[in-house]
């Protein structure tokens, strides 16, 4: 991808390229070449053990400045914390299990994996390994919490791998990783100066002391938002029934009930530039709560039940330069019964997602979506990452906000 005037988005940008051990570190050269000639100043970091695969004395050839192996050396006190401070995109290519496990630990026992820590740039990491190490559920998780937390990932490919073997697990062409750089830095932070209020997680609506009415929202999705709002510049505050951790900067707000949750987003209502509800607020409570345990021996209960407070309808009716964004649960006729919830609550963009779907919905990390605006588009999502349909959901929030530099205007 680039920019009007074929100028890349690489071109005057810092880039640390990290470089870890693996039969792919020698594509990492072409990388490095690739990002010189499109004009951006790369800093190599390769470990001790990719050392073993390449040679540093390659990369200080073709890139900006000689390649670094370590915390001692150079004649530099703190390398770590000055790549790290002056880099505007980290990318690690290729990434192995053992760099991603330290990078979501937070150990930092080289210059590469301290440089890690010691930054706010955003980081890409290009994962490649053997399939069965890439298919173990501890390399998943440990992409799940650097997800989490913001850090892109270039999914890596099927086909020939070291020893002859073939399978998932392939370092990803150097002209995906590329077009993921463009594309993280053309983004930048396109979000910067807005409120974002997000509300996630499912509401918990008290019988008695210890039983409730729920429902099976993890908090995954509206925390991902919250995520990737953060990340390209907002200002966020994430209103959640979950305890999924968030990174620094996001102010997190805790409820528990969907009265708890009205009155936290009202507060904040007239602030905010966008309002995200991804929670799923429960639609009934209990009229009466039990001030004592229900005890079994006196028979099962009648609940009488009552509304909540419809918090997206009342957002809806108040609402004067915010861009709302809310999602639809549906198990079936998802367009027409989302589309009928975007005008009858005066929504701006509506998330429907098939939540009978197993792949989709509750719980699970991924999601797929069609996206409806009020100003007519429709967008159909394949199925992706919870962080990814934030991206795409962010996009076209910042399409309304007139600030698209993304790939929808592009
Ligand atoms: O949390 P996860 O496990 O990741 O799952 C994600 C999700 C399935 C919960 C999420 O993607 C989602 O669909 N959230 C909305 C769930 C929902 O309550 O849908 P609904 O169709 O019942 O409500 C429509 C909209 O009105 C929603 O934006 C909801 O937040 C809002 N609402 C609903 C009821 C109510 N009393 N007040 C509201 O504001």
């Amino acid at each position: 991808m680039l920019e009007a005037g074929g100028i890349s988005p690489l071109a005057g940008r810092r880039i640390v390229l990290g470089v870890s051990a693996g039969i792919a570190a020698y594509k990492a050269v072409e990388i490095c070449r690739r990002m010189v000639d499109a004009g951006a100043f790369v800093s190599p970091v390769l470990t001790e053990d990719a050392l073993r695969f390449v040679g540093a004395v390659t990369f200080s050839a073709l890139a900006s400045e000689p390649a670094r192996t370590s915390l001692h050396e150079g004649g530099e006190t703190i390398p770590h914390t000055r790549l790290g401070q002056r880099a505007d995109l980290i990318v690690i290519a290729p990434a192995t299990a053992n760099i991603l496990a330290k990078q979501a630990a937070g150990i930092a026992d080289d210059l590469l994996t301290a440089t890690l820590l010691a930054t706010r740039a955003p980081v890409l990491v290009a994962p490649a390994m053997h399939t069965e190490m890439w298919e173990h559920p501890s390399v998943q998780e440990n992409l799940a919490t650097l997800r989490r937390r913001g850090v892109f990932v270039c999914e890596p490919e099927s086909g020939r791998l070291a020893g002859g073997d073939e399978g998932e697990g392939r370092l990803a062409d150097p002209s995906r990783i590329i077009a993921a750089a463009e594309e993280i830095l053309s983004r930048g932070r396109d979000l910067s100066g807005l409120r974002i209020v997000v509300t996630a997680g499912g509401t918990r609506e008290a019988i008695d002391p210890v039983r409730f009415i729920g429902n099976r929202s993890s908090g995954k999705m509206g925390h991902a938002i919250a995520q990737v709002a953060s990340t390209r510049g907002a200002a966020v505050t994430l209103i959640t029934t979950s305890s999924i951790p968030v990174g620094a900067g996001i102010e997190v707000v805790s409820v528990t009930t969907a009265e708890e949750m009205r009155l936290a987003v009202d507060e904040r209502f007239s602030d905010a530039s966008v309002v995200v509800m991804a929670a799923a607020v429960a639609d009934f409570r209990p009229k009466v709560v039990a001030s004592e345990k229900i005890k079994k021996h006196s028979g099962a209960p009648e609940i009488i039940l009552e509304p909540t407070p419809d918090i997206l309808s009342g957002l809806g009716q108040r609402k004067t330069h915010q861009i709302l964004v809310g999602f639809a649960a549906e198990t079936e006729n998802l367009e027409e019964y989302a589309r009928a919830k975007m005008e009858a609550k005066r929504v701006d963009i509506m998330v429907a997602n098939d939540v009978s779907d197993p792949e989709a919905g509750f719980e699970v990390p991924t999601n797929r979506a069609i996206l409806l605006d009020s100003m007519g588009s429709h967008t159909r999502t394949p199925l992706m990452s919870k962080m990814s349909l934030a991206e795409v959901i962010l996009d076209r929030v910042a399409v309304r906000l007139g600030r698209a530099n993304n790939r929808e205007s592009q």
